[in-house]
């Protein structure tokens, strides 16, 4: 046989054997890829208007409106874009709508959906749907957001935004290993170890329904959530979403929730204030869509649930430092970004880095402050940010944007200013990092009202 005539066969060969692995693997997600679960499942229960209004209070427990409701757009009616690392997906129509909607789906199809990822013609949903966190969601309240959705919400009639990820990426089977790998099997809360049922339901609450890890938690190599439960202690250490950082929720004095007392964190999901921070990206639409609605006896499970998670890091306390708030005081504007501070900032956020209670957040002692990576100041700095208004508190106070006002090098000194002053202590930051940031950011959201 020559050498061309062999390089030939082996090149076939190659080819074959692609291609039967190609067809090997794909099959195999069509052959077991329906992940349980029974699409004939009926309601077990009558679906009355009790249980709907039920259903309701469960939907905002799940935050469900955040994602199937584009700005501006109708309830639930889908289109929201949500960004992932290889193109925008989404949201889908979870209207009733029997065209474009969920209306022709069993009580089976609707749990294989939520709490499998699974659609009835048994693709996998991409993650951006929080089902390896809605696996924990309960029979009861399942069935009690089924009503709500078939009887409470109102059908439209909006079809589905494909995707706009490229081919090959686009496939969507390969999305059912993910799943395999990544998700696990519907089970309820495992309960901490030392019975306490208040802690049960707060865990129920942040695991399960309100999937609070799916920001605060940080990704793997599989873009998967390191952790999914306070067994990893990765579980809410902190995650990035939207060039914003969603803080550390454990128990650190320094970058997490170590300062803050079980009130302070029931007041920060119930007004989106408190006195250590405001909220603002991603966690401003939690505080508006989700937990202003919730009752107490919930926020306060929450809250007693968080505050039983171990420090992730090495940790160390807060102590107010006088230094810098007299320097100011007298005029002494020498240190690198201070004159910036005293120009920008200090007429709302204070020389003192005290701010004022409920209005302009203190800059001293604050968690996000004080974070390791810089992004969400940087972003908070040249997009500004407004407190959402609520229920509880319906006024909001706005930052001001300052990337028309402030250059790159600028920004930093001020960043660096504030996180070397008033007793904080985190790592400067570069005019490189603000840059690279600005290239990266939208145009400013606009501000909610209630
Ligand atoms: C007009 C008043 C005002 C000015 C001026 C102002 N801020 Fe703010 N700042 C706010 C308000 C209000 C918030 C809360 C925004 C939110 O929650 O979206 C805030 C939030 C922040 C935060 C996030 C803190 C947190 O925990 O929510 C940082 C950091 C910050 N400001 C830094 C600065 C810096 C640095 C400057 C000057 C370059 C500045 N601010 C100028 C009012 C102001
Ligand atoms: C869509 C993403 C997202 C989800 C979901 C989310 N958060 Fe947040 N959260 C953030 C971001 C971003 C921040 C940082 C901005 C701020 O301080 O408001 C934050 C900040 C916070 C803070 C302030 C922490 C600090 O140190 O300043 C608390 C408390 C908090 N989140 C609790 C929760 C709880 C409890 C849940 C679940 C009910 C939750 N979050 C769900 C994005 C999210």
């Amino acid at each position: 046989m020559t050498k061309k005539k062999l390089a030939l066969r082996v090149i076939s060969a190659l080819v074959v054997l692609g291609v039967v692995g190609y067809l090997a693997v794909y099959l195999a997600t069509v052959l077991f890829g329906g992940g349980g679960g029974d699409r004939t499942a009926a309601l077990p229960q009558p679906l009355d208007q009790q249980l709907v209004q039920r259903g309701a209070y469960v939907a905002f427990e799940g935050d469900c409106a955040a994602c199937p409701t584009a700005p501006g757009g109708k309830p639930f009616a889908g289109g929201l874009p949500l960004a992932t690392p290889i193109g925008a997906v989404y949201s889908s129509n979870i209207t009733p709508d029997k065209e474009t909607g969920i209306g022709n789906y069993t009580f089976g199809d609707f749990e294989r959906a939520v709490r499998r990822g699974i659609t009835p013609r048994d693709h996998t949903l991409y993650p951006a749907m929080p089902y390896p966190s809605y696996a924990r969601i309960s029979d009861q309240d399942l069935q009690a957001l089924y009503a709500f959705f078939m009887k409470g919400v109102q059908p439209l009639d909006q079809k589905n935004r494909q995707p706009g990820i490229p081919w090959p990426l686009s496939m969507r089977w390969p999305l059912t290993y993910w799943r395999w790998i990544y998700a696990p099997a519907v089970q309820p809360v495992v309960p901490l170890a030392d019975a306490d049922p208040v802690a049960d339901r707060g865990a129920y609450l942040v695991e399960g329904l309100e999937h609070c890890g799916s920001c605060h938690t940080p990704r793997g190599i599989g873009l998967q959530e390191k952790a999914l439960t306070p067994q990893g202690d990765q579980y809410l250490a902190g995650g990035v979403i939207d060039n914003y950082i969603a803080s550390d929720l454990r128990g650190d004095n320094w970058a997490g929730l170590g300062a803050w007392t079980e009130d302070d964190i029931v007041r920060f999901l119930k007004s989106g204030r408190s006195d250590h921070t405001a909220a603002f990206g991603g966690m401003s639409d939690v505080v508006f869509d989700s937990t202003q609605h919730m009752t107490d006896a919930d926020l306060k499970a929450i809250a007693h649930f968080l505050k039983k998670l171990p420090p992730s890091a090495g940790d160390h306390t807060f102590t107010y430092d006088q230094t810098v708030a007299t320097a100011l005081y007298h005029g002494d504007v020498s240190k690198t970004g201070a004159l910036e501070y005293v120009n920008n900032c200090s007429a709302c956020h204070l020389t003192s880095g005290k701010g004022y209670v409920d209005t302009f957040p203190a800059l001293a002692g604050n968690p996000v402050v004080n974070a390791a990576d810089p992004s969400s100041l940087i972003h908070i700095v040249l997009k500004g940010g407004t407190i959402p208004s609520t229920k509880a508190e319906p006024t909001h106070f706005s930052m001001p944007p300052f990337e028309a006002r402030l250059s790159d090098q600028q920004v930093a000194d001020v960043l660096s200013f504030i996180r070397s002053s008033w007793g904080n202590n985190a790592p400067a930051v570069e005019a490189a990092q603000v840059a690279k940031l600005r290239a990266t950011l939208d145009p400013p959201t606009v501000a909610k009202s209630p």
